[in-house]
């Protein structure tokens, strides 16, 4: 690390209780040096959502994400297994796979036309006679790691550290997630937002133990119980949760919000799975650039067939939607006063912040290891 990479991150003190504890300083949401040594040491080296399970239940179907700056794919093969690789042609580098996803018999490069198996091999490489001391065994698609928990696929770029995503995870974090019954939800739609902000903004934003949800969100606000809103910490999650209250309710977020409780859980770094009676969406925040961020959104239901379920699933999605609307806005207000030279840190709510303040010792930690 050069030495004003390391002054950036040692500005930081992760020893400090929540109490006395400030932010991490503006620098790591606006230096760009601070945000290549996140992608290496943050998002190449934790299990990453790659792709949904549903999306690749017969052989040939694939999904292609782009992990750590990495293009990666995910693809059942004939044998029924299911592989992530690494979406580089072995010939001159370009992404073998280009659509989101699909089903293909073969994978097939578009540059050169060089082709491989659905398990990875290399089998065609047209006008290559002539090329001497070629080992097309060496030559298939680089794999990586895999591993499946609940209704995702998820993917580890670099081989370090070895922790299994279960072991991450944590045991009481598997046991309630399970306790939820996921798998029995069915996706129905996906959406895509671009927040004009550092992927920290938001995960801030999010962890904030509703703090700004008075000011921000009046329509959710009107369906949570504010002063009963609970924060709790694990190791590598923290899970937020709020009573539910039908009296008052604004009458669009209040038909879609039911049930007792509304459970937002957010795994470290960027994976949220938002659970309301028997209704889910997760995030997905995926770093683009320092200061530009894409989340992305999957909403399931237990019902996506039935013509009234649909039209109720779309309300709750257009919920979803309008929440996010209204915090597009202020992340980027946030960013731009990160860029102010009248801002480096500051100091945490210990009623609401303590998921924050879990995320920048982790954060911490991460960017400090060898
Ligand atoms: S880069 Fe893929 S075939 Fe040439
Ligand atoms: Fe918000």
């Amino acid at each position: 690390m050069d030495s004003e990479l390391k002054e950036i991150v040692d500005q930081y003190d992760p020893k400090l209780p929540l109490g006395h504890a400030s932010t991490i300083p503006s620098s790591w949401y606006t230096n760009k040096h601070f945000f290549w040594l996140e992608l290496e040491t943050v998002f190449a080296r934790s299990w990453q959502p790659a792709a949904r399970r549903d999306q690749v239940t017969e052989s040939g179907r694939y999904v292609t994400s782009d992990i750590a700056g990495e293009p990666i794919v995910v693809v059942r093969g004939n044998d029924n297994v299911l592989r992530a690789f690494f979406n580089v042609c072995r010939h001159h580098a370009a992404a073998v796979m280009t659509e989101a996803e699909g089903k293909a018999a073969q994978l097939r490069c578009p540059y050169h036309g060089w082709t491989y198996s659905l398990e990875g091999g290399l089998k065609g490489t047209p006008d290559f006679s002539g090329v001497c001391d070629f080992d097309r065994a060496s030559n298939g698609l680089v794999p990586l790691e895999l591993t499946e928990w609940e209704n995702w696929i998820f993917v580890k770029v670099s081989r370090d550290p070895a922790m299994s995503l279960i072991d991450f995870l944590g045991e009481e974090l598997v046991a309630q997630t399970s306790a939820l019954q996921l798998t029995d939800l069915h996706w129905f739609e996906r959406r895509h937002y671009h927040f004009d902000c550092n992927w920290k903004v938001f995960v801030d934003n999010y962890l904030d133990g509703g703090y700004h949800v008075p000011y921000l969100h009046k329509g959710l606000d009107s369906v949570l119980d504010y002063s009963n809103y609970m924060i709790e910490n694990g190791e590598h999650h923290c899970l937020q949760w709020s009573p539910i209250v039908a009296e008052g309710a604004e009458a669009q977020t209040g038909a879609v919000r039911k049930g007792h409780r509304a459970l937002y859980y957010w795994i470290y770094p960027n994976f949220m799975i938002n659970w309301y009676d028997g209704v889910m969406d997760t995030n997905l925040v995926v770093p683009r650039g320092v200061d530009q961020t894409e989340v992305i959104f999957d909403f399931y239901f237990p019902d996506v067939v039935s013509e009234h379920a649909r039209r109720q699933n779309l309300a709750s999605v257009e919920v979803g939607q309008r929440i996010q609307d209204e915090d597009v806005a202020i992340c980027k207000s946030v960013q731009r006063g990160l860029n102010s030279r009248a801002y480096n840190t500051g100091r945490l709510s210990v009623r609401r912040e303590a998921g924050e303040h879990l995320f920048h010792r982790l954060l911490h930690a991460d960017v400090t290891q060898e």
